[in-house]
């Protein structure tokens, strides 16, 4: 492979396995405000303590997320110094305040989070779970936008040396592709926390432990999920199809397996791409909705691939559509079982329905599997370009790092990256061994103090 494919590869490698530690702890942040929350409201201890459990998990969940970023930077200079070269001066800004937001604003509320209940009371604590949930969600802006400018490049312009510069830092700041593309990646991060939380709770009411902490998990988890899974669809997703639409129409034919350009274009459910004859085999089509998606008209003319020089598609269409179908097929999936959760639950039955526990269960990874599906769609549907329309993935790599050089560090990531993984496991298996009422020793600023001393 060459050393782009290379440095491709371990970007995708490196950053898949990073964000697969802050997807949950953005969703989590806003889950331990709610738990947070409830506790104040209703003085009930379990939601305390269930706020404790939680943010215990979302610090391991956090230092290997912070670990696990930081070669994510060094890449830009080790295999990307072109693309750094040409877009640093537009991208530094947010990478740098995101590097702030993350390790200053995130890291001292954590440890107040963690260690200060007794210290400071119940109202620095309930500030600190807020305060840590808006550094997390602004660190994730300042990482989307980060992204948002390569997808759809603004407030920039060339300079003499043919750099880009940042001159209007609002107009980068309010990217309308980064407005969508955040709004849609969040509601994931909450659907993963939501789902991961019910997860753990199901385990516990099967096994009979923590029955009582498990219940209230499960009331707070599947009412976000199902707010989350839903925005997922509409109009988070629906408003990221449309950018698309707009701007990166060889990306939008590409997902969709839309190899000639046609009115009343058919939205394909299902099938398979094949580029030789150049349609989706075994396809189930709906006729005129990928018209009506895209522009909003079922009779709307809808760009194939066949519409656009070769150089200008992303060159792996089979990837791409398949990513963004299990995407959306999960996305539709998750709805469904958050509903039913729903349903179960208000009707009283959710705790005693065994085999809706069960799947509930095992449900935890599809989240990830989506919202890496999802970052695919996005990262494959860019190509060729590293910065879309100004600058080629070819020419943003490392001109002097060969194949095996990247090759070489890659292997050194795999290694490395069993290694944490096994530790991360360990970790979060012997919280959830413990439980939540493990968090109950400290509790005598919680259960019962008057409201004056909040
Ligand atoms: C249910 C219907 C869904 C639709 C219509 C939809 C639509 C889209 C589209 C069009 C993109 C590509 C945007 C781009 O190229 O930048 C995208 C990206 C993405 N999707 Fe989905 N999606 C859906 C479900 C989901 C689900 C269930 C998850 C995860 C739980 C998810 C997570 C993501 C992520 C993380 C990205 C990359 C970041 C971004 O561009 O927002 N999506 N989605």
């Amino acid at each position: 492979m060459s050393a782009v494919g290379w440095s491709r590869f371990q970007f995708a490698f490196t950053i898949i396995y990073h964000y697969l530690f802050p997807q949950l702890s953005m969703g989590l942040a806003l889950l331990i405000v709610i738990f947070k929350a409830r506790y104040l409201k209703t003085r009930d201890a379990i939601y305390n303590e269930s706020a404790r459990f939680w943010t215990r998990i979302f610090g391991i969940n956090f230092a290997v997320g912070v670990v696990t970023g930081i070669p994510m930077e060094f890449q830009f200079g080790t295999n990307w110094a072109a693309f750094s070269n040409f877009a640093g001066g537009v991208i530094g800004m947010s990478l740098a305040m995101e590097g702030m937001f993350a390790f200053f604003a995130e890291s001292s509320f954590l440890g107040i989070l963690l260690f200060g209940e007794k210290r400071f009371g119940q109202k620095v604590h309930m500030f600190s779970a807020v305060m840590l949930f808006l550094g997390s969600w602004l660190s994730g802006y300042f990482i989307i936008v980060t992204n948002a400018f390569m997808q759809h490049p603004v407030g920039y312009a060339p300079g003499q040396n043919g750099a880009l510069h940042l001159v209007n830092p609002i107009v980068y700041l309010l990217n309308p592709w980064a407005l969508w593309e955040y709004s849609h990646n969040m509601v994931a991060t909450v659907a993963t926390a939501s789902f991961v939380v019910c997860s753990v709770a199901a385990y516990y009411i099967l096994a009979g432990m923590h029955v009582e902490h498990a219940k209230a998990f499960m009331k707070v988890a599947v009412v976000t999920g199902c707010i989350a899974t839903l925005l997922q669809i509409f109009p988070t997703g629906d408003g990221q199809g449309k950018m698309m639409s707009r701007y990166q129409k060889p990306a939008l034919a590409a997902m969709e397996g839309k190899f000639t350009t046609s009115t009343n274009a058919a939205l394909a459910i299902m099938g398979q791409p094949n580029l030789q004859t150049g349609k989706i085999e075994n396809a189930i089509e709906v006729p005129g909705i990928l018209s009506y998606l895209a522009y909003g008209d079922f009779g709307a003319k809808v760009q194939g691939l066949d519409s656009f020089p070769k150089n200008m598609q992303p060159d792996n269409v089979e990837l791409l559509y398949y990513s963004y179908h299990i995407m959306v097929g999960l996305g539709t999936l998750f709805i469904l079982l958050m509903l039913v959760s729903a349903w179960q639950l208000r009707a009283g039955r959710l705790f005693r329905n065994r085999a809706l526990l069960w799947v509930l269960m095992l449900s935890f990874p599809f989240p990830y599997i989506a919202t890496t599906a999802g970052w695919m769609v996005a990262e494959i549907g860019r190509q060729p370009w590293v910065v879309y329309g100004l600058e080629r993935t070819l020419a943003g790599a490392s001109p002097t790092v060969s194949g095996g050089d990247v090759a070489f560090t890659t292997l050194g990531f795999c290694g490395l990256y069993t290694v944490v993984a096994l530790l991360f496991a360990y970790m979060v298996m012997r919280e959830i061994g413990r439980g939540p009422e493990s968090s109950q020793t400290d509790i005598e600023v919680g259960a019962g103090a008057p409201a004056s001393t909040l």
